[in-house]
């Protein structure tokens, strides 16, 4: 039986409207530990030799220990927050990472890696028993104002990189929330307000520094390691662990955002949806960013809207329906997130995530909501729940801009603009989390196959939006890139270190292909049983 009292940043915890804002307290959080634990002998040992190997500048933190238990804080899902390694090891230079994976392997320590902790599932980033290898201290922001470009490590959260590039009027494409970390949001993909015109957030990294499986440290570009290059635009946990990401920035003294959450009428569906459609396919667009998400929430149901301009330039409502809420700033990217769009989202909740990607169509998108009412009203009575539907452009301009990585080829295939659907359900009880899941994984079995049936389905599934259970890279990359992205990983860790050892994050499958010939990628039904719990067979 674990027992955990909550952080005291999860005891209140905000719906992820706003305007619905509720405190909730959460109270001791009890639960049968659901993973398989990791053999507390190994964990013990593990910690010991990394205690007895790292030069004593490198932290080893054991359970209760203030370090340990703020990096324990900042997971995003209280899922992850159920977890709890035997240590955690803070290593502050690239240097410093090698050794830990050289002790590591020599130990056969299982390990999972962490920068800002808020990819949403158990066992992403957070390991029971074993390591977490915490990259909180790899912060560096070295900002080259003449050459304009960045050189970030992994363990800033974002709003610190606007925060430092705000006083030059420059930015970078990164996260649109505080506390996502620079680490795994580049890792992923990443979707900023510049999507549009600049691709994913890790579209703009031109050098990275790497610790490859053997421990050496290697620099990755377009001419050095090029092949590497390309695989960590879809990095996962599979290459190695990135100590640097120097990326190109921007000039951008200040942009316009805002946030509206509209009732859901028959003239704000229109208006919304009807604005959505012409945003998506608006190939002209350079500099408007804008997404259209359903959300649900004490038997509240609104449109939450976001926009922002580049330029700065406010833009009017898209609807003649007057708002429930509004709350809009020119600013800073710093200021606009941490002001306007930090408060739409949810700081730390029970969640489960679901994502899948589809042409833009309006009646399809009303669908998912009338689907997403009936599968959860039978669950409208229980505590926190909040049920998101939320809808994100990737036009053809963003497509392009991914040209050099390895989702361009599958994402080029549809020929079309397309758009990320992304389910959101959080709720309170840990007693729910089986139905939860149950019923956010039907919502998007639904949806994918109802979205294949009317011909607007892509296979691609976005990394930092999925769950545990989806494929990513059997079905964001072609056959063919799967096959480079194998070949590259062999050239890098041939006896499979990351493989065994490195739990958490998305893996490539060592065979197969389950992409946009073969799978409709919805043959099975989902259980809520971890998929990733084959993995951990391996060590
Ligand atoms: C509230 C909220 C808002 C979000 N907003 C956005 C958004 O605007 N756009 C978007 O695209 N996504 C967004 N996301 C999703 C987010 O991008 C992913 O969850 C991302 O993985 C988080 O990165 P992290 O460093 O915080 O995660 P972590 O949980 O620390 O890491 C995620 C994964 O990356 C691996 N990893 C971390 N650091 C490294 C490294 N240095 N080297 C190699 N692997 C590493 C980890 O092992 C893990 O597998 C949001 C998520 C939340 C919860
Ligand atoms: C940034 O922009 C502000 C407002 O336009 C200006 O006052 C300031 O001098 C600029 N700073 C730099 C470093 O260019
Ligand atoms: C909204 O549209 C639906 C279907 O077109 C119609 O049945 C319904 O009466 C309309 N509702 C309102 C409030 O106008
Ligand atoms: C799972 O969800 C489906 C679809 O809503 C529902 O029919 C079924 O009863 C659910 N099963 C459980 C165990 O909750
Ligand atoms: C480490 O691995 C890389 C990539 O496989 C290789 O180029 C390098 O020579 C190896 N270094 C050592 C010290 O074995
Ligand atoms: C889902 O659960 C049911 C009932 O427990 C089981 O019969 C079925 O095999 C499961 N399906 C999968 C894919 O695990």
């Amino acid at each position: 039986m674990v027992c955990q009292v909550p952080p005291p940043s999860a005891m209140v915890s905000y719906s992820l409207l706003f305007l619905l804002a509720s405190s909730v307290s959460l109270g001791v959080l009890c639960q049968e530990p659901e993973t398989q634990a990791i053999d507390s002998k190994s964990g013990k040992a593990c910690c010991k030799a990394l205690r007895n190997e790292l030069p004593p500048s490198v932290g080893v933190f054991a359970r209760g220990t203030p370090e340990y238990n703020a990096r324990h804080q900042t997971y995003y899902s209280l899922q992850q927050q159920e977890l709890f390694p035997t240590c955690t090891v803070k290593p502050n230079s690239a240097s410093d990472v090698s050794r830990v994976l050289q002790i590591a392997k020599a130990h056969k320590c299982p390990f999972a890696v962490a920068s800002g902790g808020h990819m949403s599932w158990k066992g992403s980033s957070n390991i029971d028993g074993g390591v977490v290898i915490d990259l909180r201290a790899l912060n560096q922001i070295d900002i080259s104002a003449k050459d304009q470009t960045v050189k970030l490590g992994p363990g800033s959260p974002w709003i610190n990189v606007y925060a430092a590039l705000a006083p030059f009027n420059i930015s970078t494409t990164g996260a649109r929330n505080n506390f996502v970390g620079v680490g795994g949001f580049l890792a992923g993909g990443g979707i900023t307000f510049e999507s549009v015109n600049k691709g994913f957030g890790a579209n703009s990294v031109f050098n990275y520094e790497v610790v490859l499986a053997n421990g050496s440290i290697v620099s990755v570009n377009k001419d050095t390691n090029a092949d590497l290059f390309w695989a960590l635009k879809l990095a996962g946990s599979n290459f190695g662990v990135i100590t640097q990401y120097e990326m190109t920035t921007f000039p951008q003294p200040v942009i316009w955002g805002a946030v509206s959450a509209y009732p859901i009428t028959n003239q704000s569906t229109s208006d919304l949806l009807g604005a959505f459609e012409t945003y998506g396919h608006d190939d002209t667009n350079t500099d408007y960013f804008q997404s259209v998400a359903y959300a649900s929430a004490g038997g509240v149901d609104v449109f939450s809207v976001v926009q922002g301009t580049l330029d700065g330039v406010p833009q009017g409502p898209l609807t003649s329906v007057e708002p429930i809420s509004h709350s809009e700033l020119v600013g800073s990217t710093h200021d606009v997130i941490n002001q306007v769009i930090q408060g739409a989202l949810a700081p730390t909740a029970r969640a489960h995530w679901y994502t899948f990607t589809t042409k833009i169509d309006k009646q399809f998108f009303q669908d998912m909501r009338t689907r997403a009412d009936n599968i959860f009203a039978p669950l409208n009575n229980r505590d926190g729940l909040t049920v998101v539907v939320g809808f994100q452009a990737l036009q053809k301009s963003f497509i392009a801009k991914s040209a050099g990585s390895p989702v361009f080829n599958a994402l080029s295939q549809a020929n079309d603009d397309l758009v990320f659907v992304l389910l959101l359900v959080t709720w309170d009880d840990p007693a729910d989390e089986l139905v939860m899941r149950n019923a956010t994984n039907a919502l998007g079995a639904w949806g994918e196959a109802e979205a294949q049936r009317r011909g607007l389905l892509s296979q691609f599934v976005y990394l930092n939006y999925a769950n545990e259970e989806q494929r990513i890279y059997e079905r964001a990359v072609t056959k063919e890139d799967l096959d480079r992205l194998r070949s590259v990983q062999k050239s890098y860790d041939p006896s499979g270190t990351f493989t065994k050892l490195w739990r958490g994050g998305y893996k490539i499958p060592p065979v197969g292909y389950h992409g946009a010939e073969t799978s409709t990628g919805v043959q099975e039904e989902r259980n809520g049983s971890t998929a990733r719990d084959a993995q951990s067979d391996e060590l």
